[in-house]
């Protein structure tokens, strides 16, 4: 999914909760984090789980904790996620 934060960076992340694989479209925008509504996990701009509601203050979030995250752009008002194509390789067999 690509969507704008308040801070205006266009980004983009796999459209799958890391928890139970459910659509994180289905989130909102929350100080520039994406939430999704079912267990309020939080993800950062880079895929990373920054807030999980039901762990325990004192318990660390682990570095991987994380989906997939793609540069995104605007152009003409429209927000994309860049998939860079992949270089030309050349075969000799
Ligand atoms: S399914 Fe995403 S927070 Fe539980």
């Amino acid at each position: 999914m690509v969507f704008r934060t308040k801070s205006g960076q266009v980004t983009a992340l796999e459209d799958c909760c890391a928890h139970r694989y459910t659509p994180l479209s289905k989130g909102t925008i929350c100080q520039d984090q994406l939430e999704y509504s079912y267990q309020r996990w939080q993800y950062g701009t880079d895929g990373r789980v920054s807030s999980v509601s039901t762990l325990p203050a004192n318990c660390a979030i682990p570095e991987n904790l994380r989906i997939k995250s793609f540069q995104g752009l605007e152009q003409d008002d429209v927000c994309l996620k860049y998939l860079p194509q992949k270089a030309h390789s050349t075969s000799y067999f």
